[in-house]
């Protein structure tokens, strides 16, 4: 039903459409990257006056975002405001932790306010739109990118996909203080061969609904109002053209609503990938397919160190309606989506941005505090032999601090941080020291150089353009050779170690895949000869994706995963070492022993052998190191009386189980429940475990508890490659309950038609 409101918005679309030549019809549509790279600033001013752009993305400075405003309001022929679109990935001002850390949470409400903090600083700035969450699903942790989204799990993948885009919308669309969300990369992007980044990809229908496909549709059943297009092409069509996959998939069978944008480039891209013959059949191809705005550089892409301003390749289409290739109604489709996003974002009433109000917004304790809480929830216990930790500050007199990630700011916060980001940031040594108090020393050496990349970050200049390197270790004046022998010292004399490594910021991200997991530069070397000391050695792991841990794991007594945790993130792994926060984080990937394993995934299919399940390599077990799922609290976790309320139930209905879960231990602990299961026998074979729910708990000492998951009949649906559609099935499922996917508690029940 529609309202009178939704009326309304739908006559003035209609009215300004009417009024609009083919050329700013294609303007509405065309996004382009403002960049503060010479000749492009007055070549983009102009394009804009001339009504040929309806959106900008990466200008972050408010001054300017009004003065480009008011270009469009003031100087252009219809007045039309602006879209202003950004990569708010994790945090604006305040960073929170990297999104697979957030998913380590397993906690989407938390991940909710999170996002909702973020929207709140990036609108006082007048962003209107984040080109996030992003939901691939990533199975492979050689892939740079896995670090920006859930991991590897569908169901989780879902949960924490549609926290986030009510975070960031709020309400409704238009809710003061948020943004539009806009999940990514449809469809599959995650899939990329050998986990190189942009490579092709190869999914079978089953793979692509069951696993790649539930995240978006949870982000379009939240509301999202945006979708962005992947940079890869399942079966050789590029997702910016993929009629099927944008039209038929997304619109039709999911019901977005909402409009569709390009990656960056993507459109021309067509041309590149030898997809489309030239820039005009891109265009047309992409609209006809369902895309409604090309994200374009404005720059003349691959033309050397200095490339000239360039508009996108939808600039064409006004010429293609007029030579008949394409029709006017399929443009007009894809403006009034346009039109009708910023009628109901209010930006023709207040296009400005209020430059009084986002210092109180940057300066707002709550933000930093939502940080902390974050990172403290979203590390991860690896290990914890002898209960090391937590570190006892009243019996403690010294502790070394050790390793190059210690005391670096960009490799705290994280990739995809740029200027706006670079405000105070915690250190792990920053936090170790607030929160040591006066009787225990801190005493910090690097040891080695920070470990850059062999192969530089394509996006490097960049980067420094938007003025994204914070600064770190200073390694210009230390002598590499005395400074390893001073670190080695300095464990010796002390009490701890805590050896901070990992990878930095911009070794993972985009562009950023790895051909191994190994802790890059010299830290293993550095690890090893502190551990060598005798000192008791506790490894806080720093970076976005799996390591190999084989060896480390046997040098070190505990393992923290922070992850790259963030503004707070140094005061909240400190408290999580000192106990003042209690660890409960969960993996949400695999956690593979060697590369060679990769891809590694809990929810794999039975092989013929089942018994030789973990003995598929003759060098080591085929069993990742650590679980999907799996994280240790301070304190023991107790499950028992795993009961099913019916154990026979029709195709329709529900199953709920219930579970008791103690604490017997004499301290709080945090606890992950988790619900696997999986179907005997059907119209496929399916996953040995699926997680279909989770809930994250606190339990007093002593506590004892009764949680309850529901196994609805969409749990069990799937899409069956003999159907060619989604089944569900007369059969037997297994059940399991517990704090990983390697749960053992167990319970069965039977589903029969009728
Ligand atoms: C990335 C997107 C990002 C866009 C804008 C692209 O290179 O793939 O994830 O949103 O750039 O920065």
């Amino acid at each position: 039903m529609t309202t009178d409101l939704e009326k309304n918005h739908l006559e003035r679309v209609e009215s300004l459409l009417d009024s609009m030549s083919l050329e700013e019809k294609a303007g509405q549509l065309s996004q382009y990257f403002y960049l503060q790279v010479p000749g492009q600033d007055k070549f983009l001013e102009a394009e804009l006056r001339a009504g040929r752009v309806g959106s900008f993305l990466f200008v972050t400075d408010p001054t300017k975002i009004n003065s480009l405003q008011r270009i469009a309001v003031e100087e252009t022929r219809l007045g039309i405001p602006l879209l202003f679109g950004f990569d708010v990935i994790h945090g604006f001002r305040t960073i929170f932790p990297v999104p697979l850390g957030m998913a380590a949470s397993w906690d989407p409400k938390l991940y909710e306010q999170v996002q909702a903090t973020a929207a709140r600083e990036a609108r006082a700035v007048g962003i209107h739109w984040a080109f996030a969450p992003m939901l691939d699903i990533a199975r492979d942790p050689r892939w740079g990118r896995i670090v920006e989204g859930a991991g590897e799990d569908p169901y989780l993948g879902a949960r924490m996909a549609e926290a986030q885009v009510r975070g960031f919308q709020g309400e409704t669309l238009g809710s003061a203080g948020h943004i539009i969300a806009g999940p990514k990369h449809y469809v599959g992007y995650g899939a990329a061969l050998g986990g190189r980044d942009y490579d092709e990809v190869n999914l079978s229908e089953s793979e692509l609904r069951n696993v790649y496909l539930p995240p978006f549709a949870a982000g379009v059943a939240a509301g999202a109002g945006n979708i962005m297009t992947s940079y890869v092409g399942i079966g050789g069509v590029p997702g910016a053209a993929d009629r099927r996959l944008i039209t038929e998939v997304l619109r039709g069978e999911l019901g977005f609503k909402g409009f569709v944008v390009s990656d960056a480039a993507s459109v021309v891209d067509l041309v590149t990938h030898g997809f489309a013959r030239d820039e005009r059949d891109a265009a047309v191809r992409a609209l006809s397919a369902g895309l409604d705005m090309e994200m374009w550089l404005g720059l003349q892409f691959g033309a050397g160190a200095n490339p000239g301003p360039k508009q996108g390749a939808f600039a064409t289409l006004p010429a293609a309606v007029e030579a008949g290739e394409l029709d006017e109604k399929q443009l007009n489709e894809a403006v009034r989506r346009i039109l009708l996003l910023k009628i109901q974002l209010g930006l023709f009433e207040q296009p400005y941005v209020d430059l009084d109000g986002i210092q109180t917004t940057f300066g707002d304790p709550a933000h930093r505090e939502t940080a902390r809480v974050a990172a403290e929830r979203s590390a991860v216990l690896l290990r914890n032999e002898g209960n090391k930790l937590p570190l006892d500050r009243t019996k403690l007199r010294s502790i070394a601090v050790i390793g190059p990630l210690a005391d670096n700011k960009m490799a705290t916060l994280g990739p995809w941080v740029f200027a706006q980001g670079l405000g105070a940031t915690v250190t792990v040594l920053d936090g170790l020291k607030n929160a040591a108090g006066d009787n225990l020393k801190i005493e910090f050496a690097s040891g080695i150089p920070l470990p850059s990349r062999a192969i530089p970050s394509p996006f490097a200049g960049m980067a420094e353009a938007l003025g994204s390197t914070a600064p770190g270790v200073s390694t210009d004046d230390f002598d590499e050779v005395e400074e390893f022998k001073r670190a080695v010292e300095l464990a010796r004399s002390s009490e701890v170690a805590v050896v901070v490594l990992g990878e930095t910021d911009d070794m993972n991200g985009e562009s950023a895949s790895r051909s191994t997991l190994d802790l890059p530069g010299r830290q293993l070397e550095l690890l090893e000869a502190v551990a060598a000391t005798g000192t008791p050695v506790v490894l806080v792991l720093i970076g976005g994706r799996p390591l190999d841990l084989r060896r480390a794991s046997q040098l070190t007594s505990a393992i923290l995963l922070g992850w790259h945790p963030g503004s707070e993130g140094g005061n909240a792994l400190a408290r999580l070492l000192f106990g003042d926060a209690v660890p409960g984080g969960k993996l949400p990937v695999s956690w593979p022993r060697s590369v060679g394993q990769v891809p590694v995934i809990y929810s794999r299919l039975n092989s013929h052998q089942p018994h030789t399940a973990s003995k598929r390599y003759w060098e080591e077990e085929s069993t990742p190191l650590y679980p999907f799922g799996f994280g240790l609290t301070y304190g023991q976790v107790e499950y028992s009386n795993l009961t099913l309320n019916s154990t026979n139930i029709g195709l329709n209905e529900t199953v709920t189980a219930s579970v008791e879960v103690h604490n017997p231990s004499g301290k709080q602990i945090e606890e992950v429940v988790q619900l696997y299961i999986h179907q005997r026998y059907g119209r496929a074979a399916r996953p040995v475990r699926e997680l279909k729910g989770f809930e994250r708990i606190t339990l007093a000492p002593g506590e004892k508890r009764t949680l309850s998951f529901e196994i609805p009949s969409s749990a069990r649906r799937y899409w069956s490659a003999t159907e060619q559609n989604y089944v569900l099935d007369e059969t037997t499922f297994d059940v399991w309950v517990g704090g990983s996917s390697a749960a053992d508690l167990h319970a069965e029940f039977t589903v029969k038609e009728g």
